[in-house]
């Protein structure tokens, strides 16, 4: 596997690679875990060759938020890509993604509308600015995200279809832990005993899809969620609705193709996760 920081290296080795098969890319901000592997593997059974890309991007973390605890584990990160079979991690710096003087935004309306977007002003821009800053570096043929972040991979799948990247989005199912718990970087900062009591949270979300599903008013089965969470240990709910699983629209009555989305902090630490309603 190659290790590239700059620019002009990683234009040289895409255009060999490309001319060799086609390219998928996995964009990541490091501290790796089994479900970013899960897209390199998903990523090797589809194409050729699998970059992958590692950058804690700044303009995704707003203010008071854990930018620089963000865990950054470089090393690790590497060997784990090298076992899994990766051909190229590119690393860039902050400077070589945003040079002096840096202007450009983007900024994807609709799907970065509520939810996360409304927890996290901003984020969503910064999201969409970096992906499309590396799709236009790496060219990749195909680019996997994990459904874990769904908000984010349909803010990505609408700014290809609207500025015409020439470039497959491809969601990944979310990899679980045994207990249920979503895989996330940012599960090491629980406490033991948060550790525990977080599994509340993908079974309140199980539970009530089930419950909607079964015919409860959705407003009852999210209020028994909600409940079930504060009861664990969770703090706060940021949000937990039910919405069209692909155009976000908020929803009050079930339909096909429901996906319930909460975000919740426990501790210091927020988690999110979504769930389908009926299965799809
Ligand atoms: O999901 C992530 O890790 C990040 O949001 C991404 C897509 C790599 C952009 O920085």
């Amino acid at each position: 596997m190659q290790l590239i920081n700059r620019l002009d290296d990683l234009r040289m080795a895409v255009s060999n690679m490309k001319g060799r098969g086609k390219l998928a890319l996995v964009p990541t901000m490091g501290a790796l875990h089994a479900g970013h592997l899960k897209l390199v593997e998903e990523a090797r059974a589809r194409v050729d060759h699998v970059a992958v890309s590692i950058f804690v991007n700044p303009k995704q973390f707003g203010e008071g938020e854990d930018l620089d605890a963000y865990p950054r584990t470089l090393e690790a990160d590497r060997a784990k890509l090298e076992a899994a079979g990766a051909d190229l991690l590119w690393v860039p710096t902050v400077d070589e993604i945003y040079a002096d003087g840096f202007a450009t935004t983007v900024s994807v309306a609709g799907p970065s509308e509520g939810l996360c977007g409304a927890a996290r002003p901003g984020h969503f821009d910064g999201v969409a600015l970096v992906v499309a800053k590396l799709f236009n570096q790496v060219q990749p043929d195909i680019a996997l995200f994990g459904q874990k972040d769904y908000q984010q991979l349909a803010v990505i799948r609408r700014m290809v279809r609207d500025l015409d990247f020439p470039v497959e989005i491809v969601g990944v199912p979310t990899v679980r832990d045994a207990d249920g718990l979503a895989l996330s970087s940012r599960n090491a900062y629980l406490s033991v005993e948060a550790r525990a009591a977080a599994v509340a949270l993908p079974d309140a979300l199980k539970s009530a899809a089930e419950a909607i599903r079964d015919g409860e008013d959705p407003g009852h089965a999210l209020d028994a969620a909600r409940r079930r969470m504060l009861d664990a240990g969770f703090v706060s709910i940021d949000y937990l609705e039910m919405r069209d699983g692909d155009n976000l629209q908020p929803l009050k009555s079930f339909k096909s193709g429901a996906r319930l989305f909460v975000a919740a902090r426990i501790e210091n630490t927020r988690l999110i996760d979504n769930h389908p309603v009926d299965g799809k």
